[in-house]
């Protein structure tokens, strides 16, 4: 295509979250934890990237960071469409679309305030995917259903 692109500079090794939906890139940084990573992983950001699949999109790229199972599935949360690729020596060694498990542990807090899960002897946090598109999901503590979950992220 002879369209001028920005590129992003190539990563040596790390981690790739393309395809995201268009805005979501900051989300995406904050679940990774882009702020307290260390002076070796840099992170580099594009947003309203124009896509072939989606039209547009943004796409996050860590240099020295895996992601834990933990954080691509909050990631999978936000953005369903992510593809997740890990990057070995330039090259790309696996790259995998993101999955949202039928139970989502320890990532989001439950917006009840009573809930058992938010006591000061904390519960690891667990919810039940109700409905896949668009998620709703459910404690499985008090069993409040939780739509808005963005803010409910830890
Ligand atoms: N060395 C690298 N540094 C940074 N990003 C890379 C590197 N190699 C590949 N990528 C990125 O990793 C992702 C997956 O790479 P791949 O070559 O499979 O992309 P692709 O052919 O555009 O595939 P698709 O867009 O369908 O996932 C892309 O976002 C690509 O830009
Ligand atoms: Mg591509
Ligand atoms: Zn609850």
């Amino acid at each position: 295509m002879a369209v001028r692109e920005l590129k992003i500079t190539p990563i040596k090794n790390g981690t790739v979250i393309d395809h995201i939906g268009n805005g979501l890139a900051l989300e995406v940084l904050r679940i990774i934890g882009a702020q307290s990573l260390d002076r070796e992983s840099t992170v580099s950001v594009a947003m309203h990237v124009r896509s072939g699949k989606l039209g547009w999109k943004d796409i996050v790229k860590v240099e020295g960071v895996e992601l834990s199972p933990r954080k691509v599935n909050a990631i999978a949360l936000i953005a369903p469409t992510a593809t997740i690729s890990i990057i070995h020596d330039y090259k790309v060694r696996e790259k995998r679309t993101v999955d949202l498990p039928s139970r989502v542990v320890g990532v989001l807090r439950c917006p009840n305030p009573n809930c058992i899960s938010n006591q000061p002897e904390p519960l690891e946090s667990e919810f039940e995917v109700v409905e896949r598109r668009p998620v709703l999901l459910k404690c499985a503590f008090c069993e409040r259903f939780v739509s808005d979950f963005l803010r409910q992220i830890h």
